[in-house]
């Protein structure tokens, strides 16, 4: 059969409420024309991020109720660490409450001034991690990973040249960890390819560099690598999990994505001096070692949410979700970061809406005229959240403009797909009305998430 179907049935529903193209805009303009502003009540369906969003199973939930709650020692406890360690075959799981702590505490300990990070890209959490301890971060991303219009099966991949060029130049005594993103989220959530993981980890071997994967969308991309690499094409998703695993010392996951589960994390890893440390932080900053922030409950949801994440069937309907929006897109004429990545559709803003200049913020522009003609929440990942000033107040853009529509596991059907585009479709006609943003309020620090805009006339 060609159509593939969403592999589940539906045993719960929530309803959402629609509004008027009326009422949209002056939720808009209250919002201060930022959708981080606006609230979820008054969103029809809500792509402003993938993380925490998923919808669990009725074993999920059944496990919720078998979560055992006991502080130390929890029995939820040891059925999510055999479940992490099945997948990453690392002999230390620290349970977090969500990734950025898992980042947080690894990087409180082997982070600091004088300390060098090197990623394909780092995910701005992980970066602000990084640079919090003083330390410096790079990104090493391949060349065709940067370009948006041309189609790779890994526009993930580290540029490894680059990779011996930076140990070279800041010695690998200095340089604590290397970190691979799978998928690669800030690039479009674009694969790494089994390739580039294995001479990545080969380079880090050779200069006693440990290696670590920021793994939260770890399905996803182990499913791209069955798809498009030459000998993965009989191994089973899990198979390919490990091996990619394999090749790491640790890694840091936000259970929010590849766990299916709204809240939870882990730090894993091999090195035992390391994990004593970090365990010692996670005692002041998380909780105690068997529960690190969490409920047991939650500890069950991810351990079934990992076995129900490297299902074939899910996999398969999750990706080709993406790659069906992105295809009615293209078909449309609509500019957007290619191949569709694993979890969401990126639209390249400045071919998008080319008339403003980028210290008008076009993905800002595009973002807002989404959720006013449709009632969609996207995100701007462009000059709002990435961009920043010189001394004399001009903008340093970022590297692109894009609008990322991320798109929750096992929340919204074909029709809700087929919605989103027939919404995107409409405002890309009607582009050359869109007008650009001036920023009338910005926090120091993260200002996508609370800055206001006023529209240019
Ligand atoms: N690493 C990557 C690649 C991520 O995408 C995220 C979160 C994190 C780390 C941090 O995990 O949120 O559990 O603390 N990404 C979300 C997103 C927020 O919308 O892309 P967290």
């Amino acid at each position: 059969m060609k159509t593939i179907i969403e592999p589940f049935k539906i045993k719960s529903v929530e309803p959402i409420r629609f509004t008027t193209k009326e009422e949209r805009k002056e939720i808009l303009k209250n919002a201060g024309y930022n959708p981080f502003l606006i609230h979820a009540d008054d969103v029809l369906i809500d792509l402003l991020t993938d993380s925490g969003t998923s919808a669990m199973s009725s074993e999920q939930w059944s496990g919720i109720m078998k979560g055992d709650e006991s502080y130390a020692g929890a029995k939820s406890f040891y059925r999510f660490e055999s479940a992490v360690k099945k997948i990453t075959g690392d002999k230390f799981i620290i349970p977090t409450h969500q990734g950025r702590a898992a980042e947080k505490i690894l990087f409180s300990v082997i982070g600091g001034k004088g300390k060098y990070f090197a990623a394909n890209t780092f995910f701005d959490t992980t970066r602000a991690n990084i640079e919090f301890t003083g330390a410096e971060a790079f990104d090493l991303l391949n060349e065709i990973g940067k370009h948006p219009e041309i189609r790779a099966p890994f526009k993930g991949d580290m540029d490894v040249d680059a990779l011996e060029s930076f140990i070279k130049k800041y010695g690998r005594e200095n340089i604590p960890l290397v970190v691979l993103t799978v998928t690669n989220n800030s690039g479009g959530g674009q694969p790494v390819s089994m390739k580039n993981i294995r001479e990545v980890s080969a380079i880090c071997k050779k200069n006693n560099i440990p290696l670590f994967l920021d793994a939260c969308r770890f399905a996803e991309n182990a499913y791209f690598i069955k798809l498009r690499e030459e000998g993965y094409q009989n191994k089973s998703v899990l198979e390919i999990c490990q091996e990619m695993f394999s090749y790491a010392d640790g890694s840091t996951m936000s259970a929010k994505k590849d766990a299916l589960v709204n809240i939870g994390g882990w730090l894993s890893l091999n090195d035992e001096e390391l994990a004593m440390k970090c365990r010692n932080l996670l005692i002041v900053t998380e909780g105690f070692v068997t529960y690190g922030g969490l409920a047991g409950r939650d500890l069950e949801a991810i351990a079934q949410g990992l076995e129900e994440v490297v299902d074939e069937h899910y996999l398969q309907y999750r990706i080709r979700s993406i790659e069906y929006l992105g295809e009615k897109l293209i078909s449309n004429g609509i500019p957007i970061i290619e191949p569709p990545g694993g979890h969401a559709i990126y639209i390249d803003a400045k071919r998008f809406a080319p008339h403003i200049p980028v210290d008008q913020f076009p993905g800002q522009s595009v973002t807002c005229a989404i959720y006013e003609e449709g009632g969609i929440r996207a995100c701007e990942i462009g000059s709002v959240m990435f961009g920043k000033y010189d001394k004399n107040g001009k903008l340093i853009p970022a590297m692109m403009e894009l609008v990322r529509l991320a798109i929750p596991r096992r929340v919204y059907t074909q029709s809700h797909i087929d919605y989103v585009a027939e919404v995107i479709i409409e405002v890309f006609k009607n582009r050359d009305k869109l007008k650009g943003f001036e920023i009338v309020y910005e926090a120091p620090m993260l200002r996508h998430f609370t800055a206001k805009f006023r529209e240019i006339n």
